[in-house]
C-alpha cells in the first residue's frame, strides 16, 4: 500500500516535472489565495503568456495548489511589459497608450480575439512594442 502511494506521488512528480520547460527564466511558487490574474499583475506576465507556458493550468484556472511551480517566461519569449485591463478600456485604446500596433497586440495577445470583442477586466495583456516569438516548444 505505501509502495503504490510513493508510485502514485512520483507519478505525479515525474508528470509535473515533464510539463515544465527546460527554458524557464523566471519561476513562481504559487501562495494562498492567489488566482490567475493577481499572478499576472503582480509578476508582469500576460494572462496569454501565462496560460500558454502552463499547460497544466485548466480554462477557467481553478486548479492552482499552493507550491505549484510555475514558469512565468521563458528564454527568448517573455513578455514583460503588460497592462491589466480596466473598465470600458478598448484594445485601440491600451495599443495607442502602450505605443504599441494594434496587431502586434492582437499578435502577443493570442486570447484576445480579431475583433477585441472578449477583453476582460483584471485580464493583464503583453503591450510589448515587438513580437514575441511564442512557440510550443
Ligand atoms: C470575440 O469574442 C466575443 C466574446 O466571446 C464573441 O462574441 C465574438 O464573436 C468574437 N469575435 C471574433 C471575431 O472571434
Amino acid at each position: 500500500m505505501l509502495n503504490l502511494a510513493v508510485l502514485v506521488l512520483a507519478t505525479v512528480f515525474i508528470g509535473a516535472l515533464a510539463q515544465f520547460p527546460s527554458d524557464c527564466d523566471r519561476t513562481y511558487s504559487v501562495q494562498a489565495g492567489d488566482t490567475c490574474n493577481s499572478i499576472s499583475e503582480n509578476h508582469d506576465v500576460s494572462s496569454f503568456q501565462l496560460a500558454f507556458v502552463n499547460t497544466v493550468i485548466n480554462a477557467d484556472c481553478s486548479n492552482l495548489f499552493i507550491g505549484q511551480l510555475l514558469c512565468l517566461g521563458r528564454n527568448g519569449q517573455d513578455c514583460t511589459i503588460v497592462h491589466t485591463v480596466g473598465d470600458g478600456e478598448s484594445c485601440v485604446e491600451i495599443a495607442n497608450n502602450a505605443g504599441t500596433p494594434l496587431n502586434v497586440l492582437l499578435e502577443n495577445n493570442q486570447n484576445v480575439n480579431a475583433t477585441c470583442s472578449n477583453l476582460i477586466v483584471g485580464e493583464v495583456l503583453c503591450t510589448e512594442m515587438t513580437l514575441i516569438p511564442y512557440h510550443s516548444s
